[in-house]
């Protein structure tokens, strides 16, 4: 397809760390599904980036395999999007590269996702740890993608990669758009803990977090766990964090009649908050357990993701290659015809 007829560019990954939970599937993959019809869409298991906290590399090809299956059975579609897998793109080694001699020390130490790392495995600050949001770029700009569907944890990492992108276009000349972090909203999302501490998260808090393989009853135990209190006792009170959070997990999943039910409740003082986690896990369950279903079926069937990985793969490298040649191009490094 001609340069000016192609589709806007969309790339976005996920780390292979963990089971997908609510804040994976509200803060990305509902974006990624939405747009997977009207924009060119690459989206990846980010298994480089998770070896940053040496993880059991015996389990690495697994977690990629579930990452895999729970992205299609949240609905996205092999055949119109490519559905691949970081490693199987090498350029994406050599980019990243080329970009590391554009970042500097000053702005990788100061980024929040190092300090965090590094606070919780002192033992392990390694230079793929300081350099992440480098390789984060990279897997962007590879594609010379402008829109990157993330939740709100990212926005640093795509201030840095416009940062990245600004001073290697101005080097070597204008190769890539500037990427911009995306959300069909008009914010991007954060899904917080059900203790109402931090966000859900595929390591930490694994008891606040809702997983999109919990069990209808695993599902239903963690909410009605969820902290509460008797309830205000002054009308159109502030919410507490806590209680906010549970009403923002009743706006993803829940009918908004529901949710009205309960905000008004909530500001007349006759709010029940066991009927309303009830309901909660109710609608939760309706929302998961087709997802996680889904997700067992595709997970039985190794043969069918080695083929999407494959086919994944060979669509991605040919986006790669064609940036590449542009990037050597410019940078000097077109040492021989078709290089
Ligand atoms: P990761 O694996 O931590 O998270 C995957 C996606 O889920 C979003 N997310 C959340 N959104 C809302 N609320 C939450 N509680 C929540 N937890 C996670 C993340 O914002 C992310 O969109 N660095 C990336 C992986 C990556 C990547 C990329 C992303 C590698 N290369 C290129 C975009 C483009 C990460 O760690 O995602």
């Amino acid at each position: 397809m001609s340069e000016n007829l192609r589709r806007p560019i969309v790339m976005s990954g996920i780390r292979p760390t963990g089971f997908l939970h609510l804040g994976n599937y509200f803060g990305a993959m509902k974006n990624y599904v939405a747009m997977q019809d009207e924009y060119e869409c690459y989206f990846m298991v980010a298994d480089w980036h998770s070896l940053t906290t040496h993880p059991d590399t015996k389990a690495l090809k697994e977690n990629v395999r579930t990452v895999l299956a729970e992205n299609i059975a949240c609905g996205l579609d092999p055949r119109r999007v490519t559905l691949y897998c970081q490693s199987h793109v090498h350029e994406t080694a050599e980019l990243y590269l080329y970009l590391n001699m554009l970042a500097y020390m000053g702005e990788l130490e100061k980024t929040t996702t190092f300090k965090d790392k590094a606070r919780l495995q002192p033992d392990n600050v390694n230079a793929g740890l300081l350099t992440y949001p480098v390789l984060q770029t990279a897997d962007i700009i590879l594609h010379r993608a402008q829109f990157v569907p993330v939740g709100k944890d990212q926005e640093q990492h795509l201030e840095m990669a416009r940062n990245f992108v600004k001073r290697f276009n101005h080097r070597y000349g204008e190769v890539f758009p500037e990427p911009v972090a995306f959300n069909f909203g008009t914010e991007l999302v954060k899904v917080p803990s059900l203790d109402g501490s931090g966000k859900m998260s595929k390591t930490e808090n694994q008891n606040a977090t809702l997983y999109l393989r919990d069990s209808d009853e695993v599902i239903r135990k963690k909410i009605m766990k969820a902290k509460t209190d008797q309830g205000p006792s002054i009308p159109h009170s502030e919410k507490p964090d806590y209680i906010e959070n549970i009403f923002g997990l009743m706006k993803l999943v829940s009918k908004p009649d529901v949710l009205e039910y309960y905000e008004t409740a909530y500001n007349v003082c006759t709010i029940r908050y066991g009927d309303m986690k009830k309901q909660l896990a109710e609608d939760m369950v309706t929302f998961i357990a087709p997802i996680r279903e889904k997700a067992k079926e595709i997970h039985a069937n190794p043969n069918y993701l080695e083929k999407v990985m494959k086919e994944g793969a060979e669509k991605a490298s040919t986006s790669a290659r064609q940036t590449m040649k542009l990037v050597r191009a410019v940078m000097g490094l077109n040492y021989f015809e078709g290089t």
